[in-house]
């Protein structure tokens, strides 16, 4: 009887060293892909922002991305204006793709590693026809 405090004791503390690898590596694995923002456009900025925040690229940048194809499309806008109030031409291929033009280092890389396959470059991407 004395004993069973201690053993529970020593139980818990095995659990939790037993599992603690596995614990900090799931933190990992859904935390952290290193991508690169190592691009001549980027690197020539005074500051390294996106259009909008990190953490809303991170989460939204895919309806971000619908976005700027309804405001193309159907408004005709070519304008965006960022939370901060700076402005961007809407473009994939003169915005996104200009900044961010290691596209294997970069979007490939999470998409990979996010099992994410965007359509989007049959069309978009190598600019067969370059208007501006
Ligand atoms: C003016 C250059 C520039 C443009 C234009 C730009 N980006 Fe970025 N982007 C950056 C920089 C710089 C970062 C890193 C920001 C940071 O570390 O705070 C970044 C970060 C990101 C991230 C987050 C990456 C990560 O690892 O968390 C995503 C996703 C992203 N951009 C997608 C896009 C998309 C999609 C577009 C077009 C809608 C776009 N970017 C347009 C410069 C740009
Ligand atoms: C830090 C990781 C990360 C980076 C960097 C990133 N993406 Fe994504 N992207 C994702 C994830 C995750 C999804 C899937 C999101 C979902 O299904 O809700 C996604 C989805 C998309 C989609 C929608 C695809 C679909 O089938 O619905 C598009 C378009 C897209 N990304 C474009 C880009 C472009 C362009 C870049 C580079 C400029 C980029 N992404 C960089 C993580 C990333
Ligand atoms: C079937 C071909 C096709 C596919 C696939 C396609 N687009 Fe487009 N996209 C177009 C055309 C055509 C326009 C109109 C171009 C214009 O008016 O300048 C356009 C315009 C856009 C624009 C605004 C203008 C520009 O130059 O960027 C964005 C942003 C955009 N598409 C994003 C996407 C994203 C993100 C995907 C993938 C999820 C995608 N598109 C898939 C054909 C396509």
């Amino acid at each position: 009887m004395y004993n069973s405090g201690k053993i529970i004791a020593g139980l818990v503390v095995f659990f939790i060293l037993a599992t603690m690898p596995f614990l900090l590596n799931l933190g990992k694995a859904s935390a952290k892909v290193e991508t690169s923002i190592d691009t001549p456009e980027i690197n020539a900025l005074p500051v390294k922002q996106c259009v909008e925040p990190k953490e809303f690229m991170r989460s939204e940048h895919m309806q971000l991305l619908n976005e700027w194809r309804d405001q193309v499309v159907r408004n005709g806008n070519r304008i965006y204006e960022s939370s901060n109030g700076n402005q961007y031409t809407i473009s994939l291929q003169n915005s996104c793709m200009k900044c961010h033009s290691n596209k294997k280092e970069f979007c490939d890389k999470c998409h990979n590693y996010m099992a994410v396959k965007p359509y989007c470059w049959t069309c978009h991407i190598e600019p067969k026809e370059n208007k501006s």
